[in-house]
């Protein structure tokens, strides 16, 4: 027993004449020190790694319309546990994951006024820290408003971190390196490299019943960053009821790029799945009336390019049939295009013939993805939602994108509020009674929700590929690809769609894919998604050998590795298939054009392979000459490192087969 005991890892120290009390917790390989102190009725929490400090003396609390819950704390009792589990998940980078953390759950007690209490559950692990707050039932608290959340992050130093403004609409901006000091509003993940060769990230998990988290910084050397809850219209923030939880508070504690993507703190701090049969969530590679759409080509409302017209949608279907995708998505096949409101779920135009689709669809093994814009009329979708899922379902359609452009949600909410939040929640829980999956654009930022409802395929919330077919800025630079692996991809899979082939934008010829050719290949690897739309028009793909690799890349692995990468200049990515056999590589590279090895010790050892690998040709260059690919094969061993040289705005892709 009282071996027990000191492997629990909390030691309780009390200096009785101060009346301070310090609790610590301890990562299971015992690098990660976690300190939780009580010091004049506040209660705070530092963080070190290695012996060297991370964060600083860093709050906790809220302020409520009901007064404040940040004081005037004693600490009531403290538990400790731990748990060391492997869960799987249906699809992901990596199918098998590992829940190794100890605890330390705090109860606090207010010593004045009210006498309220507030609890903190905190969990140390390998890579990394989540705290979440639980506002137990008590009788001075019931209905509270939270009027501000007071958590802080005290880093100490002035790092050099990469984040998006929190005023980028619907998450789509450009994510930028900044020292703290002089970030903004910012909205989570926000990733930092410390001096000392640390890299961080702070997000959150298992936002349900909550508004997203945001951070300012704060304090004289502004390297304390303050949690900033994106708001209700009217400025509150969370309404809730004792008896419930706060989001986690996440922050991944890594000693390289890779390692952050590799992280799976933030999927283990979510709750485990509810969908018990999960055979019809499959992931897949599918094509879309949509590049076709932004390009101006058809139309969404009907008329006489209407792109979702029957014919058309049956020449896709072929298309999808001959190529091996699983789907075709389509939008514009539902009234209320021609104003993009008052969207009409079960009212196909005419010239849409559902039956007539489905029908030719099932006979060829595709299925049509379904589409739902809302226009941010969340109110009009969820009056028609069930009747919406039903009646897509009868035709047999089980994946549907929604998407809510419109900057406020019902002309006055933000997407990323508790009422945005609260919605979003309700069409996964709803999806999944019906069996479909969800592709949801324009999203509140995702925190993990994927490991409890699995039909949460994708999201948006990421400056996609369409910003090169409209944005008036000209498109995504290089960097950027190179930059959202590490931040808005820890907070889940991307719908990015890239897989554009033809670069002329005959709309704004100005802007255009700012990448090689090779590059778009590399991309279905490096951004994982486990619906993948190969983005272009479908004649764009005709007779081009480098279709190859977009078709033959799949969309859930048993692993993932990654060789090497740094944030913002290049990143390699590896993932090896279901069965355990062949793997997948992509390499890309921001504007720079550069030389790069690639090992491949993460082969099996002893095993032969077949790489062909899809690479920048001579000349190629995204500015001037993005198209020259070269395709090459040859046999490669766990003990090769292969040298390759990158185009600016390059990347390049690699099948390898594993050999009998
Ligand atoms: C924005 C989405 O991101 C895009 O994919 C879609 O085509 C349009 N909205 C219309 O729904």
């Amino acid at each position: 027993m009282k071996l027990r005991l000191s492997i629990v890892l909390v030691f309780v120290v009390f200096i009785g004449l101060q009346a301070q009390k310090t609790f610590k917790l301890y990562s299971p390989d015992k690098t990660l020190e976690l300190t939780v102190q009580e010091k004049k009725g506040e209660v705070s929490y530092a963080l070190k790694k290695d012996g060297k400090p991370l964060l600083g003396s860093s709050n906790l609390g809220f302020a409520l319309k009901e007064g404040d819950l940040s004081k005037d704390f004693k600490i009531v009792e403290t538990k400790t546990s731990s748990k060391d589990e492997s869960w799987s998940q249906p699809w992901g980078e990596e199918i098998d994951v590992r829940n190794h953390y100890n605890e330390l759950f705090v109860e606090l007690k207010q010593k004045k006024g009210e006498k309220r209490a507030l609890n903190i559950r905190f969990r140390a692990f390998d890579d990394g820290i989540g705290f979440r707050y639980e506002f137990p039932k008590q009788t001075n608290l019931d209905k509270f408003t939270i009027t501000d959340e007071k958590t802080t992050f005290d880093f100490l130093k002035d790092h050099k971190s990469w984040s998006l403004s929190y005023n980028a609409e619907f998450y789509e901006g450009l994510y930028r390196d900044r020292a703290l000091s002089k970030l903004d509003t910012i909205s989570t993940p926000l990733t930092i490299e410390t001096e000392n060769g640390f890299y961080l990230a702070v997000h959150e998990a298992n936002l349900t019943n909550f508004a997203s988290l945001n951070l300012f910084p704060t304090g004289s050397t502004k390297t304390e960053l303050k949690a900033y809850l994106t708001p209700w219209a009217n400025g509150d923030k969370v309404y809730l009821e004792t008896g419930s939880v706060s989001p986690w508070r996440t922050l991944i504690v890594a000693t390289s790029p890779g390692d952050l993507m590799l992280s799976r703190l933030m999927l283990n701090l979510n709750e485990p799945n509810r969908i018990k049969d999960t055979s019809w969530i499959k992931p897949g590679r599918y094509i879309g009336i949509w590049w076709g759409i932004h390009m101006e080509k058809y139309t969404w409302k009907q008329g006489p390019t209407h792109g979702a017209e029957t014919s058309n949608v049956l020449r896709y279907i072929d298309f999808a049939a001959k190529h091996g995708f699983s789907g075709v998505l389509v939008e514009g096949w539902n009234e209320g295009w021609e104003e993009w409101k008052d969207y009409q779920f079960t009212k196909p135009y005419s010239d849409f013939d559902i039956k007539r689709i489905t029908d030719y669809a099932k006979s060829k093994g595709v299925k049509l993805i379904g589409h739902h814009e809302t226009g941010g009329a969340t109110k009009n979708y969820e009056s028609q939602m069930e009747d919406a899922f039903t009646y897509y379902k009868s035709f047999g359609v089980d994946a549907v994108k929604t998407g809510y452009v419109g900057s406020l949600l019902d002309g006055k909410q933000k997407h990323g509020s508790q009422y945005g939040v609260r919605h979003y929640r309700k069409v996964i829980e709803s999806a999944a009674k019906h069996q479909i999956m969800i592709d949801n654009h324009e999203p509140a930022m995702p925190t993990g929700l994927q490991r409890t409802y699995p039909n949460l395929m994708t999201q948006e919330g990421v400056r996609g590929q369409e910003w090169d077919a409209w944005s008036k800025d000209g498109g995504n630079p290089p960097n950027h690809t190179t930059i959202i692996p590490f931040t808005r991809g820890l907070a889940g899979p991307m719908d990015f769609t890239p897989g554009t082939f033809d670069f002329e934008n005959p709309v704004i010829p100005g802007t255009r894919v700012w990448t090689t050719l090779a590059k778009q290949l590399a991309l279905s690897v490096v951004i994982y998604s486990p619906l993948q739309m190969a983005s272009d028009m479908i004649e764009n793909y005709e007779n081009k050998p480098e279709f190859e690799f977009l078709t033959s890349v799949p969309t859930t692995f048993s692993k993932t590795v990654v060789p090497d990468a740094e944030i913002g200049e290049y990143v390699t990515i590896a993932r090896r298939d279901l069965n355990a056999r062949d793997w997948y590589v992509g390499s890309i590279t921001n504007e720079k054009a550069r030389d790069i090895k690639i090992s491949l010790e993460f082969l099996e050892k002893g095993a032969r392979y077949k790489a062909k690998i899809f690479r920048d040709g001579p000349g190629a260059d995204y500015l001037t000459n993005p198209y020259p690919v070269v395709i090459e094969e040859k046999i490669v061993f766990k003990e090769d490192v292969l040298e390759f040289h990158l185009a600016s705005g390059g990347g390049l892709g690699i099948l390898i087969k594993k050999q009998k």
